[in-house]
């Protein structure tokens, strides 16, 4: 036997909806389903019958929202999907489309709001215009870069030259070193151009770390700063790998380190690991990262450095991103920054 139209409960159907669905009687929630409550992390659903619309909507949207239910109601109009903002119950803000239609009951008309979560949406478009502007910004710095590094050795090789020819001039030295800061953006800006075809091999991951380690031995002890590197029971730790990138890696995190430290510090790199992951901590005691720029950290060109490139860790979590990794900061102004970088290790087959 077929069932007939109204015998069904369509209550019961709208609250086992996923899209949150209301009823507003001019502003104020007559009805809600189960989605809703959900969506707004409320409890029951006495916390929203009765109430306000305005009190779930983030404030930029009131005008608008009074405009569009006005419209739903006086001229029985549909008010398209449009993106808004809400406010959950424990103050978050999540980001929502809102679409309304007409419905009439008995003589009056009340509005049927259907509300869309799209905060993973968001972010998931946040990540494509992120990666939009890191391809194109690839595709631009492989021209330059190439045009750049041609003259840039043949005037390096000139100014050494020159150099042995006037062995007591002091600008040749400057010259040669504000070179050296043109190849390294160059250098860093060729990483983001490669095709990132990379074949992955097990490395030793403690043996990249130490060999990073001794290419800043002078400059550490130019500058006074001690680095210390505290092994544990990792010695021998395989990570699937590339070498040279991973080198690149603790070499970003360990030049910031002694950068963050005028003179005079310690750097403290350790190793640790757990069940699936080998932790390598870099912590410098340094001048620390204000909590605001913590978000900013590892996008591109983003540097309070007068000579820094903003690359650095933008290559730095691209990297470890590629490696399935992940990478950890904890930073306090005047007291230091901690970089953790997360792998995943080569287990071995006993
Ligand atoms: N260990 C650190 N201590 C303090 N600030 C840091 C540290 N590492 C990175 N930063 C901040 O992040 C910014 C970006 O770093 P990076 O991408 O390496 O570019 P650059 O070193 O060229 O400025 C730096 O300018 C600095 O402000
Ligand atoms: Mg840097």
């Amino acid at each position: 036997m077929r069932i007939a139209i109204e015998e069904l409960n369509f209550q019961k159907l709208m609250d086992n909806s996923l899209n949150s669905t209301l009823v507003l009687d001019k502003r104020t929630i007559v009805y809600a389903n189960s989605a809703c409550i959900k969506l707004l992390s409320l409890n029951t659903k006495e916390d929203i019958l009765n109430q306000n619309f305005d009190f779930f909507l983030h404030p930029d949207f009131h005008s608008i929202c009074k405009d569009r239910l006005k419209r739903v109601v006086e001229y029985q109009e549909i008010a398209p999907l449009m993106e808004q903002k809400m406010i959950r119950l424990d103050g978050t803000i999540i980001d929502v489309e809102i679409m309304a239609t007409p419905y009439q009951h008995e003589r009056k008309i009340v509005s049927h709001v259907i509300i869309r979560d799209i905060t993973e949406k968001k972010v998931i478009q946040k990540k494509i215009m992120q990666s939009e502007k890191l391809s194109l910004i690839g595709e631009l710095a492989s021209g330059i870069v190439h045009e750049i590094r041609n003259p840039l050795t043949s005037i390096k090789g000139f100014i050494q030259l020159l150099k042995i020819d006037f062995p007591k001039n002091i600008y040749a030295d400057i010259v040669l070193s504000e070179l050296e800061q043109i190849e390294q953006i160059t250098n860093e800006l060729l990483y983001l151009s490669k095709p990132k075809e990379t074949i992955f091999e097990s490395e030793d991951l403690i043996q990249i770390v130490e060999e990073t380690v001794n290419l800043f031995g002078t400059q550490a002890f130019k500058n006074n700063i001690e680095i210390l590197f505290d092994k544990r029971d990792c010695e021998g730790i395989n990570v699937l790998g590339d070498r040279s990138q991973l080198k690149q890696v603790f070499l970003n995190l360990i030049k910031n380190a002694i950068e963050s430290m005028a003179e005079n510090g310690k750097i403290h790199i350790s190793a640790e690991k757990d069940v699936k992951q080998v932790h390598i901590s870099i912590k410098d005691s340094g001048i620390g990262i204000p909590r605001n720029q913590i978000k900013k950290i590892g996008q591109s060109f983003f540097t309070n450095k007068a000579e820094g490139t903003g690359l650095g860790l933008m290559v730095t979590y691209n990297i470890i991103e590629s490696h399935n990794g992940k990478i950890e900061v904890d930073s306090e102004v005047g007291i230091g920054t901690v970089f953790t970088v997360k792998l995943p290790y080569v287990k071995r087959i006993l």
